[in-house]
């Protein structure tokens, strides 16, 4: 009996300790605690009357108001991207073979651009459990795993978005039917022996090689692991048209304020064609009188322009001609709290 009990208390702490240290892949809050989704903004370098550092952001996630002005910057990786991606960098997860990982980027770091792949950045890293896909606008990012947390200096000059959601590892297959059609460029992957009979196409696409469509867009319902709902749409390349006005706005039934980067010469304007319609948005203001042209952000996101729809997504694609014969998403969200911190901070945009 006394070998059984002093026995079985090392073990019960043991479990309890695994409880609260979670080590389950997950979004990492500022303070590194795990979270359902956090969505940062980094500030561009140039706003209207003042030259930034490039590097400062603002953080959102569910447990906060609105924008917050965070401590970090973006480029050391104390903030919440760098304590996520650290899961990966300084937790070593690449080199093991019970997680998945992928990074892909239309521009990755160092490496030359290729064409062909679809405007997409972003990242997933899971296990059998759960895991989080962090979708951003950032070139050249992340660097490689063996490199360690890195910003680069080229991502300092324009705004930028990151949206961070943590699933279950279910939500992953449904994940991964959207990266055929987004045709990322993976630079960076690994598909353990484990996973490859669920994920034979991420293991295709890690390869560079294309899974067959069945359509030419496609749309999912993708339900974060506290049950917050989002939907993914994504296109490839053979559905020409702007995803905005074309696809979205007709498909969620709104008028659509967008942001994005728009080149001069190269934009679309704002558009009233079809019954929905998608306006440009071109100058924004964040909390503290933060205020900036569209023109230095390079952000892509989008919000309904009538309080009442609530609808606001996060994307790959910029409302420029070009980008119509892209592969690229949108992952959007109802959630009221996202919604409001991105409608409030539209300053001005261009009707029709
Ligand atoms: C981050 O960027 C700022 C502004 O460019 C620079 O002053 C600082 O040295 C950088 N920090 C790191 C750790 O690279
Ligand atoms: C995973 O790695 C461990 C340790 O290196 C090894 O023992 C195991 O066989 C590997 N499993 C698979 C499925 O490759
Ligand atoms: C990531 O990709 C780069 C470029 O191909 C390569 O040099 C590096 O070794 C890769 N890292 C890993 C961990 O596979
Ligand atoms: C508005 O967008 C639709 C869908 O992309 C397109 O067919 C139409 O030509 C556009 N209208 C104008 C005036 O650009």
């Amino acid at each position: 009996m006394d070998t059984y009990i002093s026995l079985c208390v090392p073990i019960i702490v043991m479990l309890l300790c695994s409880t609260v240290f979670s080590t389950d892949i997950s979004c990492k809050n500022e303070a590194g605690e795990p979270v359902d989704w956090f969505i940062i903004y980094k500030l561009p370098r140039y706003k209207i009357g003042e030259v930034g550092s490039g590097v400062d952001y603002m953080y959102l996630d569910s447990s906060v108001e609105s924008w917050q002005m965070s401590k970090f910057t973006v480029n050391t990786s104390q903030g919440a991207i760098g304590k996520t991606l650290n899961q990966i960098y300084i937790g070593e997860a690449y080199k093991s073979n019970s997680s998945v990982y992928a990074f892909y980027n239309d521009a990755p770091p160092i490496l030359e651009y290729i064409k062909g792949y679809g405007h997409t950045k972003g990242l997933l890293h899971f296990d059998h459990s759960q895991g989080f896909w962090l979708s951003h606008s950032i070139p050249h990012f992340p660097s490689f795993p063996e490199k360690g947390y890195r910003y680069p200096s080229s991502g300092k000059v324009n705004g930028q978005t990151a949206l961070c959601v943590t699933y279950q590892y279910a939500q992953f297959l449904r994940i991964v039917e959207q990266m055929v059609y987004l045709f990322p460029r993976f630079y960076n992957c690994s598909v353990p022996g484990g996973f490859l009979a669920d994920l034979p196409q991420l293991a295709q696409l890690c390869e560079g090689s294309k899974p067959p469509l069945a359509s030419d867009k496609r749309v999912e319902q993708l339900f974060s692991i506290q049950g917050e709902k989002f939907a993914s749409f994504v296109k490839s390349e053979r559905f020409v048209d702007d995803i905005y006005t074309g696809w979205v706005a007709q498909a969620l039934d709104v008028d659509l304020l967008v942001e994005s980067w728009q080149r001069e010469g190269h934009e679309l304007p704002s558009n009233c064609s079809l019954p929905k319609h998608a306006m440009n948005i071109k100058r924004i203001r964040l909390p503290g009188s933060i205020l900036f042209q569209s023109h230095y952000d390079h952000s892509k996101w989008c919000v309904s322009r009538a309080y009442e729809d609530q609808v606001t997504c996060l994307g790959d694609l910029n409302r420029e001609r070009a980008q119509m014969w892209r592969g690229g998403g949108l992952v959007c969200s109802f959630n009221p709290l996202i919604y409001k911190a991105f409608r409030q901070v539209v300053d001005w945009y261009i009707g029709c």
